[in-house]
């Protein structure tokens, strides 16, 4: 009687137990300490009381303190560099001994070993990517285990803040042993139509067993709404430790596309059977869509053209750090939408996970990048073969990623340099590897990099050869790539490297866009670029120019800590963003979102309206908006009305274009290449010609000259020279000369009044560089050639508007029609805080956030651009402070204190939830003088 029991009840509780895939989020209950222990800091009986209580994604750096004396601000000024450890334990149920165990790591930065009871379960190297511990041999079932982790950053190489510690989501996966392989579900589409879509699902299935298995795999797919639109089943067999491919072709007929404006998802849900017993399941999201890149068109995205509005993005958070927060990317992703963004290029590593789960959600198509330059960036340990590792860590990154609709290229890195200057360099031969590595796990989509390097498109060099797309970053640099390559598509991976600062001007603008401010902070009036790249408007009429390319990505959408050019000695965070580090949309926000948003309306002014101390003296102001003109007030009084200019300005013929040039010497770049309208090709003086080096061009005849400009082969600080005219090649007069070392930029540019034929540049001095000329200019006008006359056909611009206090008005208009208006205001004295919270309500998981905008206003309620008052915050219920913070790349205060100083008269305040606590957080903030700001966010 006893045996029949047990006979019947061991079948049914075996069942149930092997039909059961536990995927178990596993953040919660971590130890941690930062030191560097010895590794029976490992063992299960070490006593780790006196540790840090943490809950991941956890980033050991960002609470720093910032480091004041450090040399510059290139990765934070945060002590992410050093070793760390953390410690969990955790149970193991007794049912669970013949199980298969894995903990699944989306990125640990860098170098983690996973120790499991005391012995080294794995490890990895790159912090980016994602890889998986088999955990099963190390494993008690029914008795509690440790995991431990030792994380060590201090050889992670990097050009900005890493974050440091297991910054990203880990789960504990238990299952059968016959079951579904890590990401071993793959979607593709290989037929597309309106009519119907082939589906192919591929499923590989592990037998960790002694036995051959006879299994059968089920997928059932559910369109956007969840009704199964088609299923299959395939019976195969799985060898005994070993495995299967089992690859099924399903037909969905009318298939929803994803779309950017409509990302409809399927999904497929994989079953597997062992012996007719469910073993294991999975669910997959992928997209019916079809992507292209074309040499001729840009991108196609279901067939019609979609121009890229891109944005790069670095992997922190802002204030946050690097800590993965769902809610946080979410966030920085609705506002990019918000400024008409539809594609994002996850410069230069792979992202966490659920950036992708958000981009497929929100129709977003990204560029997923793995490296930023594989030598001294990559995570290598010495000795590694670059293939080896870069074989290793492509398979994870393309493995993870390869389902998402979203992602529609690979980038096998950024800005390489190349064999042999640097040995893990690019070659022809080993981008061809990475690409075919690339292609072994994804096939269906092209392989690509983004490059910056002009010399990569000469006649001889091959390294592009094996690419699909390339991206180019800045300068228009994919001009000569287009030459030589007409028929490969191209992306301008990198726009921009404009930069600012949120509600800093100093009128008048810059004059060029490298005179910067003396007060390490950059002028918002949006004149400022880096000397390599440039203002907004200048790569909006590229885009519309060069229709070829498939559009732009921004470098960058939103402020990143790390990298402060052009003040990278004393601040900590960058002022690339067009949103600022705490989430405060820069003036360029709206720049971009009237240019990129027709279907939305845009009014902005700039700059703010308090200048005290320019009364009577000219504030420039201007406009950012979708409308096509406009009428500015001051005090009621019209200033009159501007139009955008509806061409863009015309390319001005340069004279000396083509024309016969000679030079005291050259070698391997000729002297015609000053002359020939490419602005990457040179004229190099020869080693040897350090006397007085010259070029020189023949015009034919004598011709009426008003403007010369030189572009050098590098900035002007690296020359001195003449510039000399002559009628007849043979009497000479100087128009020009610079006699010392100065010049930031490469291009100089001199107005002259003069008739003549022959041209020449004379050098008088070279430091550090040979005589170099990218072009030569020869004009019959001035007028045309200023570098901000382009912005009049995308802003509205009155230079001249003597400032007096009150308010400005203007009325924009649309093809004659009134789209709206907007007021600006001179503020008085701060009078109390305004608080407005992104969302009122949060959920309480523990992540959720709700991000508090903190106002000085005055008494009338306007918001106070000056004010810089100390504030401090407190909150009463289920919420914790995630960070307090301002836009100032130059402050070090810590993002976690709940004191703070306004800039520009705004600060951000991050509240998270509690998990499992709901109630209603009060927060107020209060500052010496001010009336409190209050606000109440309820938790649920
Ligand atoms: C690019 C580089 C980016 C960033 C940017 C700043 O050349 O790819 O990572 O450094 O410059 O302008």
């Amino acid at each position: 009687m006893k045996t029949t029991i047990r006979l019947l009840l061991i079948p049914i509780l075996s069942l149930q137990i092997l039909a059961q895939r536990t995927d178990q989020n596993f953040n919660a209950g971590w130890k941690f300490i930062r030191a560097d222990l010895p590794d029976s800091a490992a063992m299960q009986e070490y006593n780790d009381s006196s540790w840090q209580a943490v809950r991941l994604p956890h980033d050991w750096a960002i609470t720093g303190p910032f480091d004041s004396l450090a040399a510059d601000g290139g990765s934070g000024k945060l002590p992410w560099r050093g070793v760390g450890w953390y410690r969990k334990s955790f149970m193991i149920p007794a049912a669970d001994s013949d199980r298969c165990v894995y903990l699944d790591f989306d990125g640990v930065m860098a170098f983690p070993e996973v120790f499991i009871n005391g012995k080294l379960a794995g490890q990895w190297d790159y912090g980016y990517v994602p890889f998986r511990i088999d955990a099963t041999p190390y494993i008690r079932s029914g008795a509690r285990n440790t995991v431990a982790v030792r994380v060590d950053t201090r050889k992670h190489a990097t050009r900005w803040y890493p974050g440091a510690g297991i910054y990203r989501n880990v789960k504990l996966v238990t299952c059968a042993p016959i079951h579904i392989a890590h990401w071993g579900t793959y979607a593709t589409t290989p037929v597309v139509s309106d009519t119907a879509a082939t589906v192919l699902i591929r499923t590989s299935i592990e037998n960790s067993g002694n036995a051959d298995a006879r299994i059968s795999v089920s997928i059932e797919l559910a369109d956007p709404k969840g009704r199964i639109v088609a299923s299959k089943k395939t019976a195969d067999t799985v060898p005994a430790r070993g495995s299967r491919d089992i690859e099924q072709s399903l037909r969905v007929p009318g298939p929803l596309r994803w779309d950017i404006g409509n990302p409809a998802l399927y999904s497929a849900k994989t079953s597997v059977l062992a012996d007719g017993k469910p073993v294991d399941a999975d669910h997959t999201h992928f997209g019916i869509r079809v992507a292209e890149f074309t040499a001729n068109d840009g991108f196609h995205l279901n067939g019609r053209r979609v121009q890229l509005q891109g944005v790069d993005l670095h992997h922190d958070l802002g204030p946050l750090g690097a800590a993965f927060n769902r809610r946080a990317m979410e966030r920085e992703l609705a506002v990019m939408k918000d400024m008409g963004v539809n594609a994002l290029r996850t410069s230069h590593n792979p992202p966490a996970a659920e950036v992708l789960d958000l981009c497929d959600s929100m129709g977003i198509l990204v560029w997923d990048e793995c490296f930023d330059k594989w030598g001294p960036y990559a995570d290598m340990r010495p000795g590694d073969r670059l293939e080896t590792y870069g074989e290793k860590q492509l398979r994870n990154f393309v493995m993870r990623d390869r389902n998402h609709p979203c992602v529609v290229i690979w980038s096998i890195g950024n800005e390489m340099a190349s064999q042999p200057r640097d040995t893990n360099g690019m070659s022809p031969e080993r981008n061809a590897f990475m690409r075919d590595y690339v292609r072994r796990y994804d096939p269906t989509r092209p392989v690509g990099m983004a490059c910056d390097n002009t010399s990569l498109a000469a006649k001889d060099n091959h390294t592009l050869d094996s690419l699909d797309v390339v991206g180019w970053n800045y300068g228009r640099r994919y001009l000569p790539f287009r030459k030589r390559y007409p028929a490969k598509p191209i992306v301008y991976s990198e726009s921009g490297s404009a930069v600012s600062t949120y509600g800093f001007y100093e009128p008048p603008p810059p004059s060029t866009k490298t005179a910067f401010s003396k007060q390490f902070q950059v002028d918002s009036y949006d004149h400022n670029a880096m000397g390599y790249s440039d203002i907004p408007d200048v790569e909006f009429a590229y885009m519309e120019k060069d229709r070829y390319v498939a559009g732009e990505f921004v470098w960058t959408g939103f402020d990143y800590l790390g990298e402060p050019s052009p003040f990278f000695k004393q601040a900590r965070s960058s002022y690339f963003g067009i949103v600022d580090l705490c989430g405060i949309p820069k003036d360029r926000f709206y720049l971009y979102r009237s240019h990129w948003r027709s279907d939305a309306t845009t009014i902005h002014i700039l700059p703010h309206w308090n200048w005290p101390e320019r009364k009577g003296k000219p504030v420039p102001v201007y406009i950012y908006t979708n409308g096509d003109s406009a009428e500015l007030f001051l005090n009621g009084r019209s200033l009159g009305a501007r139009a955008k200019s509806r061409a863009l300005p015309d390319e001005p013929l340069n004279l000396a274009c083509g024309l016969p040039s000679n030079a005291s010497s050259e070698e391997r770049d000729p002297c015609s290449n000053a002359n020939d309208g490419n602005p990457y090709t040179r004229w190099t003086a020869a080693a040897g010609d350090t006397i007085s080096p010259r070029w020189q061009v023949d015009l034919g005849s004598d011709q009426s000259v008003r403007l010369l400009s030189i572009d050098f082969a590098r900035s002007a600080e690296h020359y001195q020279y003449f510039i000399k005219a002559s009628n007849d090649g043979a009497l000479w007069n100087t128009v020009a000369a610079k006699s010392d070392w100065s010049g930031a930029e490469n291009h100089m540019e001199y107005e002259v009044d003069i008739q003549a034929r022959f041209f020449r540049i004379q050098f008088a001095g070279t430091r550090e560089a040979r005589a170099g000329i990218r072009e030569f200019g020869v004009y019959s006008q001035k007028s045309d050639l200023s570098y901000y006359s382009v912005t009049d056909h995308y802003r509205l611009r009155w230079n001249n508007v003597p400032y007096e206090p009150g308010e400005l008005r203007t009325v924009a208009y649309k093809n004659g029609k009134k789209i709206g208006e907007s007021i600006m205001r001179t503020a008085g004295a701060p009078h109390a805080l305004r608080l407005t919270p992104d969302r009122a309500a949060i959920a309480a998981n523990g992540d959720d956030l709700s991000c508090i905008l903190i106002e000085a206003i005055d008494a009338k309620g306007n918001p106070c651009p000056l004010a810089d008052n100390s504030i401090s915050v407190s909150i009463a219920g289920p919420g914790s402070i995630a960070a307090l913070a301002n836009g100032n790349p130059l402050s070090l205060e810590p993002f976690q204190d709940a004191t703070h100083r306004l800039f520009f008269g705004k600060a951000m305040l991050i509240i998270r939830g509690i998990e499992g606590k709901a109630g209603v957080v009060r927060v107020t903030a209060g500052g010496k003088g001010l009336k409190d700001g209050v606000a109440s966010l309820s938790v649920k």
